[in-house]
Parts: C-alpha cells; sequence; structure tokens
C-alpha cells in the first residue's frame, strides 16, 4: 500500500542562546489511506512535537531537516499561503483539548461555517448545510439550533465531537489526533475513539494517532511506533507490537499498563461501548 504521508528522516531542534537542542533525531513513518498509525511513548519524548511539524506548526527557532511527504507536496518546505491552505484543507488536527479548535465566544455554527467558507469558498447557505451534515455525523443531532448554542453548552464528549467534525470538514486526506480522549472520562473515551476508528474506515483517512496510552492505542492504531527521546525504537502492526515487543523500552511501557488484560482494549470493546457519551 502506497503512504498518503510519508515522514522522512526527520529531524527537529530549538534553537537558543545556548545552541541547538535537539528534539526529533530522524523520524521515519508511512501512513496509508484508511490506516491509523500510533505514536506512543513517554512524556517528552517528542511525539507532540512531531504532529505539530506535520501541520506545519513547530516551536519558534525549530530548525529541521528531512522531509514531510502529502502525496508529492513536502510539508517541511511550505511557507506562509500555501502552509495555511494545506493545514486545514488537506491536514486537519483534533487535540487533546477541544478549546484549542474552538473559540468559546463564538457559536459553534459561525465556527464551522467560517472555516468551511474560508477553505471551500462556499456560500452561505451551503456551509450551514455542510455544518449541520457534519455536527450529525458526528453524533449531535437537532439541525440548525445546535448552530446557535456555544462551546460551553456542550459536554467534553460533545465538544471534541464538534472539533473533529471542524478537522475534517473540509475533507482533509490526512488527520493528526493528538490524545484527542485523554481528557474524557473511560465510556465517553470509548464512544469518541470509535467515532474516529468509523470516520477512518468511511472517509479513508491516514490518521497519526498520538497517545501515551496503550490501551486507546489497542483500540484503534492499524500499526503503532513508540518514541523515546525523539527516536522511533519500535515500529510496526499492532498485534507485533504488543504481543511480541521487540525493544526493551516498549516491553516496559507494555508492562507498566494496569488491569487484567494488561489495559488492552480491543476493537469488540469499542464496539460494545460505542454509543456511550
Ligand atoms: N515550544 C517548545 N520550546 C522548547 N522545547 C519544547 C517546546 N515544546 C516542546 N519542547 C520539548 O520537546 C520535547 C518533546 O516534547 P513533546 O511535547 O513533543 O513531548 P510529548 O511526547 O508530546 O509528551 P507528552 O506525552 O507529555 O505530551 C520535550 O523535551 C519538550 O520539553
Ligand atoms: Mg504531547
Amino acid at each position: 500500500m502506497t503512504a498518503l504521508l510519508r515522514i522522512e528522516d526527520l529531524t527537529l531542534g530549538i534553537k537558543d542562546e545556548d545552541g541547538v537542542t535537539p528534539i526529533l533525531r530522524g523520524i521515519s513513518l508511512d501512513v496509508a489511506a484508511g490506516q491509523v498509525q500510533g505514536l506512543a511513548g513517554e512524556s517528552g519524548s517528542g511525539k507532540t512535537i512531531t504532529g505539530m511539524t506535520v501541520m506545519g506548526m513547530e516551536p519558534a527557532g525549530s530548525v529541521t531537516s528531512g522531509h514531510i511527504w502529502l502525496e508529492d507536496t513536502d510539508l517541511l518546505a511550505l511557507r506562509g499561503k500555501e502552509l495555511n491552505q494545506v493545514r486545514g484543507q488537506r491536514v486537519g488536527m483534533v487535540f487533546q483539548d477541544p478549546s484549542a479548535s474552538l473559540h468559546p465566544q463564538l457559536t459553534v455554527g459561525s465556527q464551522l461555517t467560517d472555516h468551511v467558507r474560508y477553505h471551500l469558498k462556499l456560500k452561505r447557505a451551503a456551509a450551514t448545510d455542510l455544518a449541520c451534515d457534519w455536527l450529525e455525523r458526528v453524533g449531535i443531532p437537532g439541525g440548525r439550533a445546535v448552530l446557535r448554542r456555544y462551546p460551553h453548552e456542550f459536554s467534553g464528549g460533545q465538544r471534541q465531537r464538534i472539533a473533529i467534525a471542524m478537522a475534517l470538514a473540509c475533507s482533509p486526506g490526512v488527520l493528526i489526533a493528538d490524545e484527542p480522549t485523554t481528557a474524557l472520562d473511560v465510556t465517553v473515551q470509548a464512544g469518541v475513539l470509535a467515532l474516529l476508528r468509523e470516520l477512518v474506515d468511511t472517509l479513508h483517512l491516514a490518521v497519526l494517532f498520538v497517545t501515551h496510552d496503550l490501551g486507546v492505542m489497542s483500540a484503534i492504531a492499524d500499526n503503532v511506533a513508540v518514541m523515546h527521546d525523539g527516536e522511533i525504537v519500535e515500529a510496526g502492526p499492532r498485534e507485533q507490537v504488543f504481543t511480541n515487543p521487540a525493544h526493551a523500552y516498549t516491553r516496559s511501557l507494555l508492562a507498566s499498563l494496569p488491569g487484567a488484560k494488561g489495559g488492552l482494549l480491543s476493537r469488540a470493546d469499542l464496539e460494545t461501548l460505542g454509543g456511550g457519551w
């Protein structure tokens, strides 16, 4: 299968008065359409920075090398207007905290419609229809009345669903999801994971899914990469990495999981919990 998103030997350092601190030390990952590439690893290993760099949102002072191919466009080489077009339109992102994508003082409808009007150049009526369709698709029914509500008038799980709608409304091929369910409680978490998986399968998204939670990872990812100190120390199909980890670091991550099943969720668990929010 050919990769839609191909990260090739990505290095990133952050420059300050004392020199350049290395953060990413040669990351390579291929993500095909319809596949979830999980990215695990302990706090500070570089997961978020990897995702942010794909979005062109690396920290100020970053020095990068390598390539981030989205089909035949090298995202790492884009600047300004070209980068803005890619961001949001060809690559969407969902963050741990949905407030990062939703403005508290604007209605959900105005944010969704402004976003699609800007990127897709739609007229107001078409943008409103698209916004309604998307809210329904992510499990928030209620039609136009919902568009007039503010983010705080929804539950945490609903806000994350709205953030997902926002990330996908312009039909990007790639989605970066950085700990999208970490702030939610467990049943709500399973519902949002089930929604994400369904969207990946129906829209054939290539997803980079960052989480430090191997239980969440086992439920959603097709392939798993484990990061340690800015490097990928292990990568492979989910079953292989979970049942036969090659690297001592991965074994220690797995051993630290709580619960009888080692804290791992299965696809079947997701399906049973899927409706919960
Ligand atoms: N804006 C920044 N300026 C300087 N260093 C940064 C910045 N953001 C992150 N770092 C450093 O980069 C490294 C990787 O951080 P990153 O946020 O990618 O980790 P992470 O794997 O996502 O961790 P977590 O699981 O806690 O979210 C860390 O050492 C962090 O201190
Ligand atoms: Mg992070």
